[in-house]
């Protein structure tokens, strides 16, 4: 704002908004909802190109005395003439940005920006009588707000799940434009917090489009396998502005089955289906059924596996049968481009390369990954860990960054909630032992139970040493169906080869999976066994570590850290680092090192890990 012309705010006010079509500003602004299998409904995609404006200051939205301002850039304003104020910017005159996709690998001027960028993308549309539309946003990285046609639709805070915006109201016959302004700028009440070990990539990240539904439509679903004896496939399925009384059906037809429920005042409608000669989804056999959903004038088909995951004693159970989960953990980084993956090709590389690797598990850390990732997982066959992005130490006696923690973890189960391929919630990773962060992810946990009984509940826990021992005893280990630990014996702590003589103590008779351990190497660097940074440390690592690992008699899973080298701020090394964390067992230009072929040998001939 230019300081030098004092006009009264409000004689200012007047003046430009004489010139500006008035806003709504008294309606409130609809929060945005979930829609579970959002990407399996016909959609106008607004992938492409977008107008972009750096906005470091966010003039855009709010004015010299931070007010939020009521003729902001969300007007894509043109300037004509006669105009009573300037117009300082132009969409159609500035650079664009791919979307989706990260700001931070796309501009070399953006690499390191922090702070709020605008988007403007124009679009035409026939809106059709008894239709809702919504504006469905993939993932916006951290916090974002949108406007179609100049009128506010939602906003939304989180960086790693899904929304949708009601647009219905909005959209008109023709040409239309949407402008979104995004900030990914780190705050302490925020989640996650300062401090991560990966690049803050903001923007527009995963796909953007419109969604059409009738006027009274299916907003989610769950349908699983009951545990059991298996015949049985359960659920329910909510409908939004749905009359108690009214009927739905759930249909798979190849398994000749159907099943139909009634709505209860809560809009919701349960459903039983017996089946017979159900394939069970399985890493050997992803079997995935065509589901229909029919209430009233809405259907939606999705693509779901039917299978149990449990715990009995210190056994995890898939499908009633012991399992040893040969994980290894993947970052949504994208391989060779770099940046945010959001690609079937992205997933299916990393996956591709894990399911190499000889896993059956992975652990998508630290946050909610693109459903094009567990699409492929479902399809591919691999178990998936899934976390919300409760990392490291957040402000954890603010109720209100539990309001955002549950938030986020509500969108992660209702938009996820349906893939065969996820078995563990994963609440959190490395969190302090307080009080506070107990009660907090304690907290979550039973959310996360209430929401979907039908999956075991895990987290990343840091253990403690006394001497060579390593203990687990954090009590947050009580929340927990299946107890996941970090160490870095060999890396951050002692040798490669202290773990040979490191023994451990579990509080807890519950499975326990070691969700990370590893050490750098730059690929292609070689030297000795102990020269750190070489793929020979970084092998000798995983040589002692499974060792050792096959000392634990209740551990039924690992994920090492990790499959492919990712970007983080915090790892400056020149010439090995730069800017990467080097902890890949393949760079991220595909270079396998090493390691990889120990572990590869160790999954393929099943040498670690005993399933009971
Ligand atoms: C931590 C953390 C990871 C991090 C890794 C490392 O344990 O959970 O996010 O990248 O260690 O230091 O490489």
């Amino acid at each position: 704002m230019m300081h030098s012309i004092k006009l009264s705010c409000v004689s200012l006010g007047a003046l430009l908004l004489s010139s500006i079509p008035v806003l709504a500003a008294s309606e409130p602004v609809k929060p945005p909802i979930v829609i579970t299998g959002a990407d399996m409904r016909p959609a106008t995609s607004l992938n492409g190109e977008w107008a972009t404006l750096v906005d470091p200051y966010f003039s855009g939205l709010f004015s010299f005395h931070h007010e939020e301002k009521k003729n902001g850039w969300f007007l894509n304003q043109k300037a004509k003439s006669g105009d009573t104020g300037p117009i300082e910017y132009d969409f159609s005159k500035s650079p664009t940005l791919k979307v989706p996709g990260d700001w931070n690998t796309q501009r070399e001027s953006l690499f390191y920006y922090e702070g709020p960028i605008w988007y403007e993308h124009d679009f035409t549309y026939q809106p059709k009588t008894h239709t809702r539309i919504f504006l469905h946003i993939g993932a916006a990285n951290y916090r974002s707000w949108f406007w179609v046609n100049g009128q506010k639709v939602c906003e939304h805070e989180g960086g790693y799940t899904s929304f949708n915006c009601d647009v219905t109201a909005v959209v008109r016959d023709g040409v239309n434009f949407v402008v979104a302004a995004v900030d990914n700028t780190r705050r302490e009440d925020n989640v996650p917090t300062l401090e991560t070990d990966w690049w803050n990539y903001g923007g527009l990240t995963r796909s953007v489009s419109l969604i059409e539904v009738p006027d009274t439509f299916i907003d989610q679903y769950d349908i699983h396998l009951s545990r059991g004896e298996g015949s049985i496939i359960e659920g329910w399925v909510h409908v939004e502005g749905g009359q108690s009384g009214d009927k739905v059906e759930v249909a798979i037809p190849e398994l000749k089955s159907t099943a139909s429920g009634v709505l209860s005042s809560d809009g919701r409608a349960i459903v039983h289906l017996a089946v017979s000669a159900l394939e069970r989804w399985s890493p050997e056999t992803p079997k995935l059924y065509k589901v229909e959903i029919h209430a009233g004038d809405d259907s939606i088909t999705d693509l779901i596996g039917f299978r149990t995951i449990e715990t009995r004693g210190t056994q995890i159970l898939l499908n009633g049968k012991p399992i040893f989960l040969r994980g290894i953990c993947i970052h949504a980084e994208a391989p060779y481009r770099t940046g945010r993956a959001n690609t079937d090709k992205d997933a299916e590389t990393l996956l591709g390369w894990a399911k190499e690797l000889g896993s059956n598990f992975v652990r998508l850390a630290h946050y909610p990954h693109d459903e094009t990732m567990l699409r492929a997982a479902d399809r591919m066959g691999v178990l998936v860990w899934s976390e919300n992005p409760v990392y490291w130490a957040l402000q954890f006696d603010n109720a209100k960054v539990l309001a955002k923690a549950e938030q986020q973890l509500d969108e992660e189960i209702e938009t996820s909630r349906n893939h065969a391929a996820i078995i563990f919630w994963s609440m959190a990773n490395e969190t302090p032992n307080t009080p506070a962060r107990t009660q907090f992810i304690t907290t979550l946990a039973a959310r996360a139970r209430e929401l979907d009984p039908s999956r075991l509940i895990t987290a990343a826990l840091l253990v403690r040493a006394e001497g060579y021992t390593k203990v687990i005893d954090d009590p947050l280990g009580k929340a927990l169906d299946v107890i996941g630990f970090n160490e870095y014996i060999g890396w951050y702590e002692q040798r490669p080869e202290t773990a040979d003589q490191t023994q451990w103590r579990i509080d807890y008779q519950k499975p326990v999976i070691v969700s990370e351990f590893g050490g750098d190497a730059k690929a292609g660097l070689h030297g000795g066994d102990n020269d750190r940074w070489t793929e020979e440390y970084q092998a000798n690592i995983y040589r002692h570590q499974l060792g050792m690992l096959n000392r634990i008699p209740q551990l039924r899973g690992m994920s090492p850290w990790i499959l492919m080298d990712f970007r983080s701020p915090n790892r400056p090394l020149t010439g090995i680092q730069d800017e990467f964390n080097r902890k890949g067992l393949i760079s991220d230009q595909g270079q396998k090192k090493a390691a990889f072929y120990i572990l590869q040998k160790a999954y393929t001939e099943k040498t670690v890990g005993k399933p009971e």
